[in-house]
């Protein structure tokens, strides 16, 4: 017979299991509860869009919106109407544009707080913390282009961090200033460069002609020489550019987070406009610190067909912080599948011991073993899954509906009637200070 070798999941693609998944909750729950206590509201968003939101968003000379994006073949409607070209997100900041205008929240008052997490698809080559296929909460202020929402978004994103334990971050600060003062800004830099090029790691060579600001950030030994020289943007910004920075820094000041100015952070999308950011932490190493990063997007409305609309927002990966709590500090350990363990010890028992489940359930996360093992066998599984307490039942008490409740840490065994179950689960005494007490504590008076 044909065996068929064993599938595996796709390259740069993970599953995400129970171990892991607590993590994720408690940054998910994290990130929830920080951006409604700023008044963020929570949106969900396609995960596939027309590739022209994407590379005209994110922009095609970026990795994200060029090289890594993942092109899903058209598929023609059944009315022979040609399918659109669509991709699958790379990250979610177009998409919440897209949406603001329309779902209409434009109309209504502004500036508008949003927020979403799930995942976004990049086909970067992949390494340790870097993924094909990764989940980001994405916050987004819409609508405003004070500079105040610039640092009420890297509060928040530094509180979601601080909320999951983190500490010692570094808080990465930069502005690439705008479409007055950027062009200027650019030309200079080429002008610096052109002389060294044929000593510039090839993708700089292209860089240089196509997108020259990403020179700044190349991690390539042989083009690290020509950095510390290179002319800095916050030396050629426009006064309105240079106001709103300065706003930015002494509104930082004021909330007490500290930064470190950057001036080669420029981020790898293209839609940014005056602020950006990264949120950085040590112990993650190389080029995979960023546990977040942002900025503002000023001009990307406008790109994507929409009226000129200021925005600003960040996105924090939420794969990178998961693994900082589960690896680095070691606060988070899965919970039990289940407190509860129900141990029927002979076949014909499945009824009773059912019924069983949905008493203990009512108190406690329960699960029911009902496979024709010896008790024994089932008393080292329990053992291991890490429950607090198994029901063992036998035919005959079953008729009585009664069990032996035993708590697994202190051994301590009792019978226990079925209606009573709930409350003896749930009490903070073991079952020996329940026997001791009467069988279970009642409610009411003494
Ligand atoms: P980004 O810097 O491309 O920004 O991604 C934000 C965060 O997502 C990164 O700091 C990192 O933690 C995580 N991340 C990115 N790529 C990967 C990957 N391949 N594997 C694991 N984690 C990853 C954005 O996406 C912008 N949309 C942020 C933004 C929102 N700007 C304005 N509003």
């Amino acid at each position: 017979m044909p065996t068929n070798p064993p599938i595996k999941a796709a390259r740069g693609l993970r599953d995400i299991l129970p171990a892991e998944r607590t993590a994720y909750a408690v940054v998910e729950h994290a990130a929830q509860d920080l951006a409604r206590r700023f008044g963020y509201q929570e949106v969900e968003l396609p995960i596939i869009e027309p590739v022209e939101l994407i590379e005209r968003g994110v922009g095609t000379g970026s990795d994200a919106g060029g090289k890594e994006l993942y092109r899903l073949e058209p598929h023609a409607d059944a009315d022979g109407e040609a399918g659109a070209r669509l991709v699958l997100r790379p990250e979610a900041t177009a998409s919440m544009v897209r949406a603001y205008f329309q779902g209409g929240l434009n109309q209504g008052p502004q500036p508008v707080r949003l927020f979403t997490i799930g995942p976004m698809f990049r086909h970067d080559r992949p390494q340790h913390l870097r993924y094909r296929q990764f989940a980001q909460l994405d916050v987004e202020v819409i609508g405003d282009d004070s500079p105040a929402y610039d640092v009420e978004v890297i509060e928040m994103t530094w509180g979601w961090l601080e909320a999951t334990g983190i500490r010692n971050l570094s808080l990465e600060l930069n502005t690439i200033g705008d479409a007055n003062c950027r062009p200027r800004y650019l030309r200079l830099l080429q002008d610096y460069y052109r002389p060294f090029r044929d000593k510039l790691h090839p993708d700089c060579q292209r860089r240089l002609e196509d997108n020259p600001l990403r020179l700044l950030d190349c991690k390539e030994a042989q083009c690290q020489p020509f950095k510390a020289a290179a002319p800095k943007i916050t030396d050629h910004l426009c006064g309105p550019c240079a106001a709103a920075f300065e706003q930015v820094k002494s509104l930082l000041d004021a909330a007490g987070l500290e930064y470190r100015l950057n001036p080669y952070l420029v981020r790898g999308l293209d839609y940014y406009t005056r602020t950006v950011f990264e949120l950085q932490h040590g112990s993650l190493g190389g080029a995979q610190n960023a546990l977040g990063g942002g900025g503002r997007y000023d001009a990307l409305a406008a790109e994507l067909g929409y009226p000129d609309t200021p925005g600003v927002g960040f996105a924090g990966g939420i794969d990178r912080v998961a693994y900082m709590l589960q690896h680095e500090l070691g606060t988070v350990t899965p919970p039990a599948a289940a407190d509860v363990l129900v141990l029927p010890m002979n076949e014909g028992l499945e009824r009773a011991a059912a019924q069983v489940g949905r008493i203990c359930r009512r108190a406690s996360p329960t699960a029911v073993d009902y496979r024709t093992r010896s008790l024994r066998a089932k008393m080292r599984a329990a053992d291991r899954s890490g429950a607090t307490w198994v029901v063992i039942m036998n035919a005959e008490e079953a008729q009585r509906r009664v069990v032996q409740l035993r708590n697994l840490a202190s051994g301590d065994q009792r019978e226990v009637a079925w209606d009573a179950l709930p409350e003896a689960i749930t009490s903070p005494q073991g079952p020996g200070e329940i026997a001791r007490s009467g069988g279970v504590k009642r409610e009411g008076p003494e």
